[in-house]
């Protein structure tokens, strides 16, 4: 990080970038806090997106009519339907995924266990799953236990802290008997975007079958499943999708490898014919055979009104505006907040990171607990990584800026340093 004589953005700048923003419009279909909230700039929508406004119309209309009046016959009405429904719309909003490719269910680590799993039983021969050693703790615990269960061993790449996973770093790795690669698309703590295609090509290469955790990616950077040729994919809904808490996660398979697919947790709403009761588990034919047990609806009902603004938005003027987001937090930090001793520890190039950026510093923590209590909610990484989101649909240019500001002067004072 450059740290002498960069002018910092002004604040008139944030205002005029602004005006001119097409997603402006959208911050006003979210809720941004009632009478008493106290949140000055909301710096964590890659950890939980906010609530659309559309997500408390649909929740009452569900719970009262379609629960309370319509009761066990929505199932038939319309919830039996949404796993499929609103898959395919995070296919298309998010994932460059055709229909019938998709289905919500589950969490991410349950879709990725299924996930995984399937696709060892698509290389049955082989003996090791590839996967970083940094990725987020529930992808590296998933891929130890599935390698435990199956008796394959765990071939782990290390990416640079600040960076990720690349071709280069995994060719040594990609050797013939490898089953499964299994990433994540954007790094969950430095932001850098994965190259899905490069990558995807680098396994099949190899003889593997791709697996990819889209959940830091999904709603911020375009993911082009299909014409990656991904085997399988997961990832939450939480984040950019802005589907609220712990709503529930998506798994994507492609539909060439639907018929040969066996997943370990094979439930009834994963049969042939759901309601026949049929003595034996008889797999459906198609992406419901990734299912489990009773959808949960009234999360599934809550994602798909966060996804449906994604959709309208579009997810190149996502990307185009998270990028303008980045860019401004970097020239801001690189004026104010590199003289403090705060270095950048994403990629500077934009188009390598996703929709967060990581900054470090020794006083992370004290830093990043005074900031929440006033208002700058951002996230504390260990051991000294405060790590930002910015949500294009309803972060503000102004509003990064307030933040950078009042992060300024808080490390000022924690450090005994001028600002
Ligand atoms: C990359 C990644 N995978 C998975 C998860 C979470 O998994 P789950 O939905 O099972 O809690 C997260 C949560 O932040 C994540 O960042």
């Amino acid at each position: 990080m450059t740290t002498t004589d960069v002018a910092a953005p002004t604040r008139a700048e944030a205002e005029a970038l602004d005006r001119g923003d097409p997603l402006a419009r959208f911050r006003e279909r979210f809720v941004l806090g009632t009478a008493g909230a106290d949140v000055v700039a909301y710096l964590d929508g890659n950890s939980l997106g906010r609530l659309p406004r559309a997500t408390v119309a649909r929740m009452q209309q569900v719970v009262e009519h379609e629960w309370g009046n319509r009761l066990i016959r929505s199932w038939d009405d319309t919830w039996v339907r949404l796993p499929r429904q609103v898959g395919d719309l995070i296919g298309s909003a998010a994932l460059g995924a055709a229909p019938g490719q998709v289905v919500v269910a589950d969490s991410t680590s349950v879709c990725l266990f299924k996930a995984l799993h399937a696709a060892a039983g698509l290389r049955s021969e082989r003996s090791v799953i590839v996967a970083a050693d940094t990725d987020f703790p529930t992808d590296r615990y998933v891929v130890e236990a599935v390698a435990d269960q199956r008796g394959l061993r765990v071939r782990w790449v290390s990416p640079p802290a600040d960076g990720g996973v690349d071709a280069a770093l995994l060719e040594p790795a990609l050797l013939n008997d490898v089953a499964v690669v299994a990433l994540s698309h954007v790094d969950y703590r430095s932001a850098q975007v994965a190259d899905l295609a490069a990558i995807t090509a680098a396994a099949h290469a190899a003889g593997a079958v791709a697996v990819w955790d889209l959940s830091h990616s999904a709603g911020s950077v375009p993911v082009g499943l299909d014409a990656a040729g991904v085997d399988l994919a997961v990832g939450c809904t939480y984040k950019y999708l802005n589907g609220g808490p712990g709503g529930p996660a998506y798994i994507y398979a492609a539909s060439r490898h639907q018929s040969g697919l066996a997943q370990p947790v094979p439930g009834w709403f994963g049969a042939a014919d759901v309601f026949a009761m049929a003595p034996a588990y008889h797999a459906a034919a198609g992406i419901e055979r990734m299912l489990s047990g009773t959808p949960a609806v009234l999360g599934l009902v809550a994602v798909e009104e966060g996804v449906r603004l994604v959709a309208e938005a579009g997810i190149d003027a996502i990307r185009a505006k998270a990028m303008a987001l980045t860019d401004l937090a970097v020239r801001l930090a690189d004026a104010w907040l590199a003289p403090l001793g705060v270095s950048l520890a994403s990629p500077r190039d934009a188009t390598a990171r996703g929709a967060h950026l990581v900054l470090r510093h020794p006083e992370a923590r004290r830093w990043s607990e005074q900031l929440a209590a006033d208002g700058v909610v951002g996230d504390f990484r260990n051991p000294d990584l405060w790590r930002v989101g910015l949500s294009p649909l309803t972060t503000t240019y102004v509003e990064v800026w307030t933040a950078m500001d009042i992060a300024r002067s808080v490390l000022a004072d924690l450090t005994g340093r001028p600002a």
